[in-house]
């Protein structure tokens, strides 16, 4: 009954992050914004992948995310950059909201998984 998938998380509620906003949790250890759209939510790294801004801190228009820093901006469903100074794609999340909580599969990446240690 507890988790049946063990990669999936709860990361809070989905009432804590507003329409059009993003949002900041700490996931399996992973920094991952929650961004909020209409009737969706999409979740990804929250560090850019140009330098080290809080994606989650950026402002939404249409289906992107633009960085609070320099103004890059991703694609909210593939993270890909889809415009300068960032050219790394952010890292994306299965995300859904079961029962009001905000539930994310983080799968382990191959090769990748020690690199971000985070406190
Ligand atoms: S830190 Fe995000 S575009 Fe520079």
């Amino acid at each position: 009954m507890s988790n049946a998938q063990p990669n999936r998380h709860i990361a809070g509620e989905a009432a804590e992050v507003a329409d059009g906003r993003g949002k900041c949790f700490l996931v399996a250890g992973r920094k991952i914004a929650v961004f909020h759209v209409g009737a969706r939510f999409f979740a990804l790294d929250d560090r850019c992948t140009h330098a080290d801004a809080a994606m989650s801190d950026g402002w939404i228009t249409g289906n992107c995310v633009a960085c609070p820093w320099h103004g890059a901006e991703f694609d909210l469903e593939t993270g890909e950059a889809l415009s300068l100074p960032a050219t790394g794609t952010l890292r994306t999340y299965p995300v859904s909201i079961i029962e009001g909580r905000i539930t994310i599969t983080v799968e382990e990446e191959e090769g990748t998984g020690a690199r971000d240690e985070m406190e």
